[in-house]
């Protein structure tokens, strides 16, 4: 790893050396977010100093009242006694099929909406069934930069992956792209978050609708994770059922399912409940080879009553009740979710400002031809460093990120930073230190 030349660094050089020989991490572009968590914790302990937290994505706001308050009647009304129905509480069912409908502009019965676990055991779920398909698709196909635990679900699984970074298969050359793996047969289905973790660019509708399409011709299954549901503040997605809408591929295709999660768009993460939305098309879609294996043959009937029952019998009974609640809100105009989390690009574009005037370059920095939004994600890069030799010369400097390594991105220069931990009254220390990080390295 790249030692730090400078010695007068804004944390203390001798405990920071300390720690990262303790925590074994040779190479912190390799290390895992938790494990960069784990390593800055102890950091901050022992210097008393506060980092600029920026590896990982957690929520920085508040849940919304309207949730708690929800949850606490429903538990006092008795719910934790009871299980849950596997597809989810009767009354969400229609209010998340009204929430695609006023926010998407797409028409899913409330059969195919389902609650999950996360959008994490959504995904984890659906790489299991799409497993079970058709023994001659046995791979998922990120478009690449992604969500790094995806690709651990499917180690877990013991199931095939294959990648490529997006950034220079923007537009068109996208389709020639995708056309590359699909034509070889194998591929059962493809994944990307849109808005992206890690590096916020947001698919273009021609992009989607090149992704829709091919889906068509290979019948192949899209799995869109919209975690950062309507959080590309260049446009306003909020008001439901006008125009904007949150982009989706399920305007170009019915092969899809949507990973929803509340954790971000809703600041709901600690109750760990999402939304799983199947195409009707699929739902009701009949494969031979499950009828083989579990009896029945539709798609949408085994995704619940063999899989998600195998996996959690459900979603907790009590966090379905104050997600639903904010659902029946949203749906009402009642609650802005948008407007909760505006503050995200608000800070995104401040902290950017910050590293580029300190030398810093933003490695994703456009959709197409246009500037990619401000959110809760950007990726930057500085001086020729390999994102793990930024990382390992910041964190002397007291801030965290992760590197785009681990995330499948082939910009080998570049870090995540993620600013939901990042108060307004953190930002002068920010600016300090990448001030003194400049003055050192450039
Ligand atoms: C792209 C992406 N997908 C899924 C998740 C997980 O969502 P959940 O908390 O709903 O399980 C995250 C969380 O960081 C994410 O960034």
């Amino acid at each position: 790893m790249k030692q730090p030349t400078v010695k007068d660094t804004p944390i203390n050089f001798d405990i920071v050396n300390k720690k990262i020989k303790e925590s074994g991490l040779t190479n912190l572009g390799k290390a895992s977010i938790r494990e960069i968590v784990k390593l800055v914790n102890e950091i901050e302990q022992e210097s008393n100093k506060k980092f600029i937290r920026m590896e990982m994505g957690v929520p920085g706001l508040k849940p919304p009242d309207i949730a708690t308050n929800a949850e606490i009647k429903a538990l006092k009304a008795g719910v934790a006694a009871k299980y849950p129905m596997i597809d989810g509480i009767a009354q969400i069912k229609p209010e998340i099929s009204k929430f695609v409908k006023n926010f998407l502009d797409i028409d899913v019965k409330p059969s195919s909406c389902i609650p999950t676990v996360g959008s994490m055991q959504g995904g984890f779920a659906t790489f299991l069934m799409l497993s079970k398909l058709d023994k001659k698709k046995d791979t998922t196909l990120f478009i690449d930069p992604g969500f790094p635990v995806q690709k651990q679900q499917l180690d877990v699984l013991d199931l095939k992956h294959e990648t490529f970074d997006v950034y220079n298969f923007r537009g068109n050359k996208l389709e020639e792209k995708l056309e590359q793996y699909l034509s070889k047969g194998n591929i059962s289905s493809i994944i990307y978050s849109n808005p992206n973790n890690p590096s916020w660019i947001s698919f273009t509708e021609k992009e989607l609708q090149i992704i829709g399409k091919l889906a068509d011709k290979y019948d192949t299954i899209i799995i869109e994770d919209l975690a950062y549901f309507a959080m590309d503040f260049r446009k306003d997605y909020s008001i439901p059922g006008e125009a904007p809408y949150q982009p989706t591929v399920g305007k170009f295709t019915d092969n899809y399912i949507l990973l929803i999660s509340s954790s971000k768009a809703f600041s709901y993460a600690g109750q760990r409940v999402g939304m799983m939305v199947i195409s009707d098309a699929l739902y009701n879609k009949e494969y031979e080879t499950l009828k083989q294996k579990f009896g029945k043959a539709s798609f949408g009937y085994n995704m619940i009553y063999k899989v998600l029952y195998a996996l959690s019998s459900g979603t907790t009974h009590s966090a379905q009740h104050g997600l639903w609640a904010m659902l029946k809100a949203v749906n009402n105009k009642k609650f802005d979710f948008v407007n909760d989390v505006r503050v995200y690009g608000e800070r995104a574009k401040i902290m950017k400002k910050l590293f580029t005037n300190a030398g810093f370059k933003i490695v994703y920095d456009k959709d197409e031809d246009e500037l990619i939004a401000d959110g809760f994600y950007f990726t930057v890069s500085f001086n020729g460093f390999s994102g793990s030799e930024l990382l390992g010369l910041l964190i002397y400097y007291g801030i965290s990120a992760i590197s785009l390594d681990i995330a499948g991105s082939d910009r080998k220069e570049g870090i995540r930073a993620c600013v939901s931990q990042t108060s307004s009254e953190q930002f002068n220390d920010l600016e300090f230190r990448l001030n003194k990080f400049k003055e050192h390295y450039s």
